[in-house]
């Protein structure tokens, strides 16, 4: 039966290039999950787009000397480019501030920000905060930088949320020599007022609902523990109120009559998930249903709602996000759902992909400043994108933190796609053209080990997918290539290139068996190499409608024409 689905994949900043970590954290395993979801017959919507405002690309803005709309314009034009190169195939790509989705995306932000405040779960308050008298404004915390506050560091590199020396959080009313960034002058402590969402009050509501996805009683599977345990920790140590809106132009404006509420935005983290509903509905509009129904997939109880994180969003996505959802209604329904929104059916959260540097026995953090960062646009430029899809999830941070190594990388390549996966495709092609015309030769006097393999093949699908069903790619990609390494055996044992000189018959089983495994391992293979599944996919002559989960171990008949030989499906890398 066919399932719905909306997947979305945290919205990059757009302040910068995308590497192999950003990736590896949330894209790869999103676009997999979507891809065979979309095999398997189900309705999904893939949502993403850049995180456009906010203080990370004011500041990358002034670093670079442009005007912020255009630094995010081309940040999110760059962003697209990589996704599209890596075959990350999104429905939509939108942006929260680029020109063709900001006014729905600030419309939906703002009714948003507006029922919660109805409902009564923001508090206002005032607190000092550093004001640049010369640049008449408040300075957003990386906006100040001074002498740590800590005694034990007292280091000159801190900045106002964050204290580059020691990595300790900083005050920045207690910061020493505090400087503004923007005119170098002292800025002064004024007072200013904010609108705190009320997650203390809204803690009880989150808590069942997290309890709830601990052991969930209707066969969906549980959450990573990581992720679980991380924000029902937080819960237990007390949620504080936190502040939604912030003293700046650049971003949402606060929707309030409140005299209070003038030159002030809502916090970028208040407005970037409701980027993944405001997609939602641009993309509804895009294809004519008209943007209201985005509802569809965010009030229907019949949708699930998936969310592909790296793990320094799990904060976010498994807390402040559902809080808001819940805060846009008292309590429960009438007819007992948590609200009026849906909250997400999964939060799928990866850790960091380190990097192990040649020569060098630590793995370190990847750094842009270091260098040490592989931008996928310069990937793109000299490699394929399968087999960055492919090391990246045999490298899967799922449970723990990983670390990409140039070297296994090329060998993996190597060894994996070319020596295993590419070479089992290559070995009968010479025979299928030569001897049989590229016809599905007949299944006659099937030996055992005909049987063996076809059987093992069989029960593949049903394990992959029960992998996948439960976001574990790199076991799931494990097992496919665990197929090919049996048809590798397989073919080695039955030496078509002796039997047909010796008894075509026997040689065209075995050849009819090597393609009933292509089929089988190709069509699953889809969702991790798209674009070797592709070529193969064509090569056996399958028409797009019939390359699917289900049909994965349905077998070709004899006597099916195949297409032609296949292109090189992965190259050689040095
Ligand atoms: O960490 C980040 O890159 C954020 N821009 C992710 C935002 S996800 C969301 F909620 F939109
Ligand atoms: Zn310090």
């Amino acid at each position: 039966m066919s399932r719905r689905f909306l997947v979305t994949a945290a919205l990059p900043y757009s302040n910068g290039r995308l590497h192999v970590g950003h990736i590896a954290g949330a894209y790869l395993p999103a676009d997999t999950y979507v891809r065979y979801l979309r095999l398997r017959g189900d309705e999904v919507r893939f949502i993403c787009g850049s995180d456009d405002n906010g203080v990370a690309a004011l500041k990358s803005a002034r670093e670079e000397g442009k005007p912020v709309e255009e630094l995010t314009a081309f940040y999110n034009a760059s962003q697209r480019r990589a996704f599209d190169g890596l075959g990350v195939r999104f429905d939509i790509y939108g942006g929260t501030h680029q020109p063709d989705y900001v006014s729905l995306h600030e419309k939906l932000s703002q009714e948003f920000f507006l029922k919660i405040h109805e409902k009564g779960f923001f508090t206002k308050r005032a607190s000092k905060q550093l004001y640049d008298v010369q640049a008449g404004q408040f300075l957003p915390d990386r906006f100040v930088t001074g002498v740590c506050h800590y005694a034990d560091c007292g280091k000159p590199q801190a900045y106002g949320d964050q204290c580059e020396a020691c990595g300790r959080s900083i005050d920045p009313l207690l910061l020493k020599e505090p400087q503004s960034i923007l005119t170098g002058t002292t800025p002064e402590p004024r007072e200013t007022v904010h609108w705190y969402l009320r997650l203390d009050q809204l803690a009880p509501r989150l808590e069942k609902w997290l309890r709830a996805k601990q052991s969930p009683t209707d066969g969906s599977p549980a959450w990573r523990s990581t992720v679980l345990n991380f924000a029902l920790g937080q819960i237990g140590v007390g949620l504080p109120e936190r502040a939604m809106t912030r003293d700046m132009t650049w971003g949402v404006p606060l929707p309030l009559e409140d005299p209070d509420a003038a030159g002030k935005v809502l916090y970028v983290w208040f407005d970037a998930p409701i980027g993944y509903v405001s997609f939602t509905a641009a993309l509804c509009e895009r294809l004519g249903e008209g943007w209201k129904a985005y509802e569809r997939w965010w009030k229907d109880p019949a949708c699930r709602i998936v969310h592909f994180i790296g793990e320094d969003n799990t904060v976010f996505h498994a807390l402040t996000w559902p809080a808001m959802l819940l805060a846009t209604h008292e309590g429960e329904t009438p007819e007992g759902r948590p609200g009026e929104y849906q909250l997400p059916w999964q939060v799928v959260a990866n850790a960091f992909v380190n990097i192990k540097i040649a020569g060098k026995a630590e793995e370190e953090k990847i750094s842009k400043s270091r260098g040490t960062a592989i931008w996928i646009e310069d990937y793109l430029k000299d490699h394929d994108p399968d087999p960055l899809r492919y090391y990246l999830t045999a490298i899967a941070p799922e449970a723990q933190r990983t670390a990409w190594d140039s070297e296994a990388f090329v060998e993996r390549n190597n060894a994996e796609l070319i020596a295993t996966l590419g070479n089992f495709i290559n070995r009968w092609q010479k025979i299928v053209s030569e001897d049989f015309g590229r016809k599905v030769p007949p299944l006659v006097n099937a030996a055992e080990e005909n049987r063996a393999l076809l059987a093992e093949l069989a029960a593949l699908p049903a394990a992959v997918g029960d992998d996948l069903e439960a976001f574990r790619f790199k076991t799931a990609l494990g097992r496919v290539m665990d197929g090919f390494r049996a048809a590798n055996r397989y073919i080695d044992v039955r030496a078509p290139w002796k039997s047909r000189k010796s008894d075509l018959a026997q040689c065209g089983a075995t050849i009819n068996v090597c393609i009933q495994a292509a089929k089988t391992l190709g069509i699953l293979m889809t969702p991790f190499l798209p674009f070797a599944a592709e070529k193969l996919r064509a090569s056996l002559n399958v028409p797009e409608a019939e390359w699917t989960w289900a049909a994965a171990a349905v077998p070709l008949p004899a006597g099916h024409v195949l297409g032609p030989q296949p292109e090189v499906l992965f190259r050689k890398i040095e």
